[in-house]
């Protein structure tokens, strides 16, 4: 790829911008007010705004490999704090995706490194299901449903924090979790029972 491609490129979408709002980036300069946070993977395959049909301004963004939210991990902890507490997003989005490579490292034996820790944290997912994961059969069925499961126990991490837990009380913050299929374009909310988690969870994970 020519680098330079991407400054023509920026130059032309700056042009069609303008052409449609002659203000907007005077507008965009002045702040944002997103209402979504989306959390997913750093697939370049998977491209948050694009797929949502969303725009600058609109969601806020944190992407890592395999869409994890972690903890101990201060990068994905402060994006998670900044939007809910501070930019108080309304809505909190996890997207998996099928096809997604760490979830595949996760589910093999290899010593991958610095990435051995990372991709532990699926094996985690992995191991809290194994009944229903071993019982699939299909090899590309089970990888599908480690995707799904991984989406599912990354919304749970989420409940587990304080600013999600004083969010849903004081305004009702939402979170979901979807997977995007890269094979149909298709985004599939995975309709996670939101009140349900955070009902199971708070007897332990309770803080604010
Ligand atoms: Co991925």
């Amino acid at each position: 790829m020519d680098i330079d491609n991407v400054f023509k490129n920026n130059e032309s979408w700056i042009k069609e911008k303008l052409a449609i709002e002659p203000d907007y980036f005077e507008k965009l300069g002045k702040g944002q007010t997103p209402e979504l946070l989306y959390i997913g993977c750093s697939d370049s395959r998977v491209t948050a705004e694009d797929l949502m049909g969303l725009g600058p301004g609109e969601v806020f963004v944190h992407r890592n490999i395999a869409n994890m939210v972690v903890g101990t991990d201060s990068n994905c902890m402060s994006v998670v704090n900044y939007a809910v507490t501070h930019l108080k997003v309304d809505h909190v989005l996890v997207c998996g995706h099928y096809a997604c490579g760490g979830v595949k490292a996760a589910m093999e034996s290899a010593d991958l490194g610095v990435l051995n820790g990372w991709l532990r944290n699926i094996r985690d997912v992995y191991r809290m299901h194994k009944d229903e994961l071993n019982a699939i059969e299909c090899e590309e069925k089970k990888y599908d449903r480690l995707v799904e499961l991984n989406v599912k126990e990354q919304c749970v991490n989420l409940i587990k924090t304080a600013a999600v837990q004083k969010a849903y009380r004081e305004r009702g913050l939402k979170v979901h979790g979807w997977v995007f299929d890269v094979h149909t374009g298709k985004l599939i909310d995975l309709k996670i029972d939101f009140d349900k988690y955070l009902k199971d969870i708070m007897e332990i994970y309770h803080l604010d």
